[in-house]
């Protein structure tokens, strides 16, 4: 049986509730090879769609795949590596598990099937150890490398470049560059780029001094609507051979603001207090949120240390509904910060001096 309520990193096809609309319109997008840069919060949801959306275009579009997430590439011959490795893993799928057991790209690319697939493509890197490309000159070949193999075989390759605001720790202003230079160029080849500090992608592709500058389409992740998760969670506990009853649901909605993750934690936690009753009601939601909100503790208490006290002091206002600006002479300190808190993801703005949680469970945190 599918586990239940997953929660971590992206989850299966049928457990992303409510995104079927926004994953067809970017999978068109990109099928029109228009790049799309998706930016949202932390635990919003923005992977679990991307990986869907590959997973779509692979099997119903019949195109090439590749997906590197950049948080965890340290330097420019490891993104290298990386990309040509998943170009070969997508266009010879029997060296899937050659690249799981992390063989280095020499021995993968001496594989017969990928020479099979590959040997009019001139893979022209030396990997004879000893004999190393130079970084930059490895990395130029994997950023041609998708759009050679696509465009001899007259289909379309897609590229997920996650985690991205990362790209300029791994690189700097050059790397940057180097892939604006390379990728808009390309006519086989379009890339699905998501970040969870907006204020960076928003740097990265909005800032007309930037070379991402309008490169690709931005798009916000909507909110997945209540109605969708009722649906969900009746459905899922159906199968557990569990009950739950309306306000039961409402009653969860109503912690998590239908956060995703948040919402997937506390639903997750009522099923487990609710196996010998096999009845969810409000009584076992509150002695769920308990349970959540006491994983989550940590989590929150490192983000909060992350954003220093006078993030820290206006969040504590914002979630007591006190007025945020409570001394006028420092209204323009004030702004800042808000700002700030914008931009690393934590609130949103929602009228003109009104702001919200996107956490709602980090407000109930502060008030704790
Ligand atoms: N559409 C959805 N339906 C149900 N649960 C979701 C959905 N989107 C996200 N989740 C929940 O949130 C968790 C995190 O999702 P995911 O890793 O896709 O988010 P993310 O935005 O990429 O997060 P991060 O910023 O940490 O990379 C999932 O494991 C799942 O529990
Ligand atoms: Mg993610």
């Amino acid at each position: 049986m599918a586990d239940l309520f997953p929660v971590g990193g992206p989850v299966p096809a049928e457990d992303v509730v409510d995104r079927a609309e926004f994953i067809e319109q970017v999978v068109t997008r990109l099928l029109d090879r228009h790049s799309v840069v998706l930016s949202a919060p932390r635990r919003l949801g923005k992977s679990s769609v991307a990986y869907e959306i590959l997973r779509l275009l692979r099997e119903e579009e019949d195109c090439y795949t590749a997906a590197v997430d950049l948080s965890t590439v340290s330097t420019v011959r490891d993104l290298a590596e990386r990309l040509i490795a998943m170009t070969i893993a997508s266009v010879a799928p029997g060296v899937r598990t050659a690249l799981t057991a992390r063989q280095g790209l020499g021995k993968l690319i001496r594989m017969p099937e990928v020479r099979a697939k590959m040997h009019d493509l001139e893979l022209s890197f030396s990997l004879r150890p000893g004999e190393e490309q130079r970084p930059d000159e490895l990395l130029d070949e994997a950023f041609s490398l998708p759009e050679r193999v696509a465009s001899r075989e007259g289909r379309r390759f897609v590229i997920l470049l996650d985690e991205f605001q990362s790209a300029a720790a791994i690189g700097g202003p050059a790397l940057l560059a180097k892939m604006r230079g390379t990728f808009q160029v390309q006519r086989h080849t379009a890339f699905l780029f998501l970040g969870s500090q907006a204020g960076t992608i928003a740097q990265i592709f909005g800032n007309s001094s930037k070379p991402f500058f309008r490169f690709a389409t931005m798009l916000d992740l909507p909110p997945v609507p209540d109605e969708a998760w009722r649906t969900y969670m009746r459905r899922r506990l159906a199968e557990r051979r569990i009950a739950i009853d309306d306000a039961a649901i409402d009653a969860i909605l109503a912690y998590t603001g239908g956060h995703p993750y948040d919402t997937m934690l506390v639903a997750y936690e009522a099923h487990l207090l609710a196996r010998r009753s096999r009845q969810i009601d409000t009584k076992i939601v509150g002695a769920a949120y308990m349970e959540a909100e006491a994983h989550l503790n940590s989590i929150f208490e490192a983000e909060l240390d992350a954003l220093g006290s006078r993030g820290r002091v206006l969040l504590g206002r914002l979630a007591r509904s006190e007025p945020l600006y409570a001394d006028e002479r420092a209204s323009g300190t004030v702004d800042r910060a808000l700002r700030d808190l914008v931009r690393q993801g934590v609130i949103r703005r929602i009228a003109r001096g009104r702001y919200e949680f996107v956490e709602p469970m980090l407000a109930r945190h502060m008030l704790g």
